[in-house]
C-alpha cells in the first residue's frame, strides 16, 4: 500500500547514521518507520517486544519483517545506551509512552514509562553527543497547570514535566531536542487511546459496522503520516535549544469528517453525538513549520480517503479483522 506513504517520502541525504524509533510498534512509530525505511534511511525500531503488527499495516508484512527490531524498555536506561551505542545511532525519536487511560490505570507505571523513560533518552542523547532528537509531548500538557479551560490529566503532567527536562538537558548539557505536541491523531494504526474513535469510525465504515463517536464540533484531525513526517523533519537537521511546539493538522468538525466517510463508502451508518472533546482543536502549526525543514501536509478528503482505502484492502486481504479490542 505505498499510496500510503508515497506523499511523505524525503531525501535520504538528510541522514548519515540510523535513526532510533522508540515506540516502534505504536501508531506515530510505524508510519516513522515506513516513511523513513521507503525513503532509503537506515533506521532501527525500539519497543518493549518485537510485535510489528502495526508498521505491516502501513508497509506490507515482507517490509516490516526486514526492519531492524531490538526489544527494549524505556525504563532500561542501560539497555538503551547498548543499542544507541551498538547502532551508532545519530538521531533519536522518541515515541514509546502510555496514552491517558493507562496512565490513569496505573499512574506508577505512567510516569516511570513517560517520564523516566524519556530522562533516559536525553541520557542517552548527551552520552552519545547526538544532536537530533525529537520526544512526543502531547496537547494533554496544555491542561496543566490545574484550573485553565481542559481537561487535567495525569498523563498530560507527565508529558509537561518532559518538556521541563529537555529545557534543562539543553541549558545545563547542550544536549538539544525538539518537544512535539501531537494533537489527536488519525490514520491505519491508530487503534487504541481516548482519541482514536474517529479512526475506529472509518474502520468500522469500510466493515460495514454502525459506530457512533461520542463527541461533536471541532477537532483536531492530525493524520499520522502527517505526524511521522513532522517528527522526521525535527530531526532532519541538528538541534539547538530545546524548543516545544504544537502539531495540529487540520482543524474541522467531527461531524465532517463522517460526511465524507459516508460520501465514500454509500451507507455507512456513522454518526457522531454528545460534548466536544475536552481538548484544543485548532493550535497553530506554523512556528513547527517554520522551525523545521518542510514536511508534507494533507487534507482532511485525503487523508480519510487514504484510510479508508487502506482499511478496505487490509480487511479484504484478511490482514484486520476485527476491531479494536
Ligand atoms: N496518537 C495520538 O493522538 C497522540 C497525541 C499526542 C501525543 N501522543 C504521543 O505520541 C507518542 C506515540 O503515540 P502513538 O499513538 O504512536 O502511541 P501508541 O500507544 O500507539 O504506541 C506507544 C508505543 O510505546 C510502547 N511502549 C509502552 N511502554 C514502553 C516501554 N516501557 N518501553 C518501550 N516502549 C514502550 C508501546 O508498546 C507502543 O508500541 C506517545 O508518547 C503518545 O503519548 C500521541
Amino acid at each position: 500500500m505505498d499510496f500510503l506513504t508515497d506523499k511523505f517520502l524525503i531525501p535520504a541525504d538528510r541522514f548519515d547514521g540510523p535513526v532510533l524509533v522508540t515506540g516502534a510498534g505504536g501508531c506515530i512509530g510505524a508510519w516513522a518507520l515506513a516513511i523513513l525505511s521507503r525513503s532509503g534511511i537506515s533506521c532501527v525500531a525500539a519497543d518493549l517486544q518485537d510485535d510489528r503488527t502495526r508498521p505491516a499495516l502501513i508497509m506490507g508484512r515482507d517490509a516490516a519483517a526486514d526492519l531492524i527490531w531490538e526489544t527494549c524498555d524505556v525504563t532500561d536506561a542501560v539497555r538503551l545506551g547498548d543499542i544507541v551505542q551498538g547502532h551508532n545511532n545519530q538521531a533519536i525519536i522518541h515515541l514509546a509512552g502510555l496514552q491517558v487511560p493507562f496512565c490513569a490505570a496505573n499512574p506508577a507505571l505512567g510516569a516511570r514509562v513517560n517520564v523516566e523513560g524519556t530522562i533516559n533518552v536525553l541520557q542517552c542523547a548527551r552520552e552519545a553527543g547526538i544532536k537530533r532528537t525529537a520526544y512526543a509531548s502531547s496537547v494533554a500538557a496544555v491542561g496543566m497547570p490545574p484550573g485553565g479551560p481542559y481537561k487535567e490529566t495525569l498523563y498530560g503532567a507527565y508529558k509537561l514535566v518532559n518538556e521541563h527536562s529537555a529545557y534543562v538537558y539543553w541549558a545545563d548539557w547542550q544536549v538539544p531536542s525538539v518537544g512535539i505536541r501531537p494533537n489527536v491523531v488519525y490514520g491505519i494504526a491508530r487503534d487504541q487511546g481516548m482519541s482514536s474513535l474517529n479512526t475506529q469510525a472509518i474502520q468500522a465504515a469500510a466493515m460495514g459496522l454502525p459506530f457512533d463517536i461520542p463527541y461533536t464540533g471541532n477537532y483536531s484531525w492530525l493524520y499520522a503520516g502527517e505526524a511521522a513526517a513532522a517528527f522526521i523533519a525535527s530531526v532532519s537537521q541538528e538541534g539547538t535549544g530545546a524548543p516545544v511546539f504544537d502539531l495540529n493538522g487540520t482543524c474541522d468538525t467531527i461531524e465532517n469528517g463522517m460526511a465524507i466517510l459516508r460520501e465514500l463508502e454509500t451507507g455507512a451508518q456513522v454518526s457522531a453525538s454528545g460534548n466536544p472533546f475536552p481538548f484544543p482543536s485548532d493550535l497553530d502549526d506554523a512556528p513547527l513549520r517554520a522551525h523545521t525543514l518542510e514536511y508534507p501536509s494533507i487534507s482532511l478528503q485525503d487523508g480519510i480517503q487514504d484510510t479508508h482505502r487502506a482499511f478496505k484492502q487490509l480487511i479484504e486481504s484478511g490482514q484486520l479483522t476485527q476491531m479494536p479490542g
